[in-house]
């Protein structure tokens, strides 16, 4: 038996023990709390590592897997129960990941002081996100990534004044962005990425001005990017790749102070590269590739300049490629393929290790990597 699998045997029958001894030293909680939780439980099925075989008992705050209560109301304050993990039940059961099936009970919400709530990458939990969790004042953590929830997002979401994350992407989560969302104005980490969202991403989407993360990627996002989304100051990763957003890029995108990931690609973009975008500094991924981006690029790189990523392929761009292309700090990975181009590829460090498909498909580049010019 591998070592890992044989310590998680260990840990398993270590947990099983520790919650079959005496309660000394354990904490219950109060009696509609452990109704609560074992309502949530018996919604839920988890046949192979039998994590809820140690939900039994009085004493939930102390004893039962993945339940925490705070100090000081002895309420349940965090459920929180991950399919894949460092954890080494999970991480030597063998298995990718844990399995579990069921439904997220709606008792989950009578846990009035719950603060934390994860129930991340089981891969089968089914059925919606239950509407009263934004009954929950107190609610800071909302990680349920990587299931089968269908449903929308509840309407009043934006009740949730102290919610700091919101991760809901790897599921089948259909409906619009509520309106109320960007009132969760404590807001930091947003991911609806890979659902089956769809309709506009609201005009005031730039009032979340905590928010540091915003991952809307792969779902079926229409409208325009609101220009609200520029004056958002501590926005540090937008992807909106993968969707069906239209219209121009908003040149309030090139004023933002941390902003150093932004993946529009495979979009309905149009209009031409705002020259602030590609000036920006700290701006390291920029990935604008499949849109109708049209005119040329802005020739307004520097020493500044330092991008891991800059995918421009497949849109209409023309004219030539920038010469001040060369003079940036690096370009790790650099993509011009599939567009208009035309001219001399201008010669430079930056330049020295890029390969043909950099630049292949366009109208009439030359020069090294390509063919020599003539
Ligand atoms: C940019 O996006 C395209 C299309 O979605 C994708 O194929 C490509 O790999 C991305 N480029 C980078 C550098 O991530």
């Amino acid at each position: 038996m591998a070592p890992p699998c044989f310590l998680s045997t260990v840990a398993v029958v270590l947990v099983l023990a520790v919650a079959a001894t005496s309660t000394d030293g354990a904490f219950g909680c109060s009696a509609s709390d452990r109704a609560a939780l074992l309502a949530f439980k018996s919604a839920l099925s988890e046949p192979y590592l039998g994590i809820f075989s140690s939900w039994t008992g009085d004493a939930c705050c102390s004893r039962w897997y993945g339940v925490s209560c705070d100090p000081t109301t002895g309420r349940v304050a965090d459920i929180s129960l991950r399919g894949e993990s460092e954890d080494p039940i999970l991480a030597g059961s063998g298995r990718s990941g844990g399995l579990m099936s069921g439904r997220i009970s709606p008792e989950v919400c009578r846990l009035d002081r719950l603060a934390t709530l994860i129930l991340a990458d089981w891969k089968h939990i089914s059925g919606p996100i239950p509407p009263c969790l934004t009954s929950l004042p107190f609610l800071r953590i909302l990680d349920l990534v990587g299931n089968r929830l269908t449903g929308t997002i509840p309407a009043d979401i934006g009740r949730l004044s102290r919610l700091a994350v919101l991760n809901v992407a790897d599921n089948q989560i259909s409906g619009h962005i509520p309106a109320s969302l960007p009132a969760l104005s404590s807001l930091m980490h947003l991911d609806l990425s890979n659902n089956q969202i769809s309709g506009p991403i609201p005009h005031d989407f730039g009032n979340l001005r905590m928010l540091s993360r915003a991952l809307l990627g792969r779902n079926r996002i229409s409208g325009t990017i609101p220009a609200s989304v520029g004056y958002m100051t501590r926005l540090a990763d937008l992807d909106l790749a993968e969707n069906r957003i239209s219209g121009e890029i908003p040149a309030t995108l090139g004023s933002m102070p941390v902003l150093s990931s932004l993946y529009l690609d495979s979009n309905r973009l149009t209009g031409q590269i705002p020259a602030a975008l590609l000036r920006s500094r700290g701006l390291g991924i920029l990935n604008l590739s499949r849109n109708g981006i049209e005119g040329e690029i802005p020739d307004v790189f520097g020493s500044r300049s330092y991008y891991t990523a800059l995918d421009l392929s497949h849109n209409r761009l023309r004219g030539s490629v920038p010469k001040t292309l060369v003079t940036a700090a690096y370009v790790g990975h650099l993509d011009l393929s599939h567009n208009h181009l035309c001219g001399p590829i201008p010669a430079g460090s930056p330049f020295d290790h890029l390969e043909a498909a950099s630049f292949t498909n366009n109208d009439c580049l030359c020069g090294g990597p390509l063919p020599v010019c003539k």
